[in-house]
């Protein structure tokens, strides 16, 4: 254990941080001014339904609290968010067994971590989100690239994603084991979230099919997606990795998002 969860990277104020095209990292902590910003910037991208993993409401505020040092942005010369990288810290034993089940496990611990004062050794990528005017140019790969050197300055020993692959809710009756697995014809894995985390010498490590739970009644999930479910069964809904299913007897919709866990050694 090499790592306090006290001891934050700082991104500004450095020439590396500084880049040609004008582009700025700083962290939340050192422009906490940015915390609405970066809120809608992070909310921007995702489906109604992913907003409602009740491990994601109850614990998102230690990322701008405890853990604001490690939430990154990329700042254009004007002050707006070009990219941001949410991660934070906890402890992982190197092995395939010891990672958690999935991000909501992951976010767990972290957060279980910090309140028993636990050394981290490892730093959890949570989520990246690039600006759709910046989409195509590069700037997520920069920020893996971010977190990995945060990671090691911080001396942990990896930087750990539970990757939720971007090609994926194409391919909703697959499961993720099989997906995860799917490669072009050039050997490099299809899906491009996955392959650019392998790009940057990531290693897929082993499917989490059930990564994150939303759970809400059959009301919740129609105003959610749109949809109707006049029926009990499966349903493929956009944007999602797996189909959702919707129990009418019970009232209950249950969706697992569906991930594949990536391990960058920084070591
Ligand atoms: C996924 C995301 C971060 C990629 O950002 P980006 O800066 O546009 O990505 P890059 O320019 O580095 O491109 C990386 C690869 O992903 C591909 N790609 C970029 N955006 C993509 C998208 N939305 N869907 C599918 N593929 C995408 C690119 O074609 C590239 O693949 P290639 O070089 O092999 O052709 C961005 O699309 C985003 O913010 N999406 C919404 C949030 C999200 O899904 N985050 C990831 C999970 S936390």
């Amino acid at each position: 254990m090499t790592e306090h969860p006290t001891a934050l990277p700082h991104a500004a104020g450095t020439r590396a941080a500084r880049d040609a095209g004008g582009l700025h990292l700083v962290t939340l902590a050192e422009r906490p001014d940015l915390v609405d910003a970066l809120d809608d910037h992070n909310g921007a991208p995702w489906p109604e339904f992913m907003l409602h993993d009740p491990v994601v409401n109850a614990n998102w505020h230690h990322l701008e609290e405890e853990f604001a040092g490690w939430q990154l942005m990329l700042l254009e010369p004007d002050g707006r968010i070009a990219a941001a990288a949410a991660c934070a810290p906890l402890a992982w034993d190197g092995t395939s067994g010891g990672l958690p089940d999935g991000w909501d496990d992951q976010f767990t611990r972290t957060v279980e971590q910090i309140r028993s004062g636990a050394a981290t050794d490892t730093l959890g990528a949570l989520q990246i989100v690039v600006a759709d005017r910046w989409r195509g140019a590069g700037l997520a790969g920069r920020m893996v690239a971010a977190m990995m050197s945060a990671g090691r300055a911080a001396g942990h020993r990896a930087l750990i994603a539970c990757v939720r692959p971007t090609d994926k809710h194409r391919y909703p009756l697959v499961p993720i084991e099989r997906y995860a697995r799917w490669t072009r014809a050039d050997g490099e894995p299809l899906d491009a979230w996955i392959r650019l985390h392998v790009r940057l010498g990531g290693r897929i490590d082993r499917p989490a099919p059930r990564s994150m739970t939303m759970r809400g009644t059959v009301a919740d999930w129609e105003r959610w997606t749109g949809l109707t479910f006049p029926e009990s069964g499966e349903y493929v809904v956009p944007f999602a990795t797996r189909t959702v299913s919707i129990d009418r007897e019970a009232d209950t919709g249950t969706y697992f998002d569906e991930n594949v866990w990536v391990v960058h050694d920084l070591s």
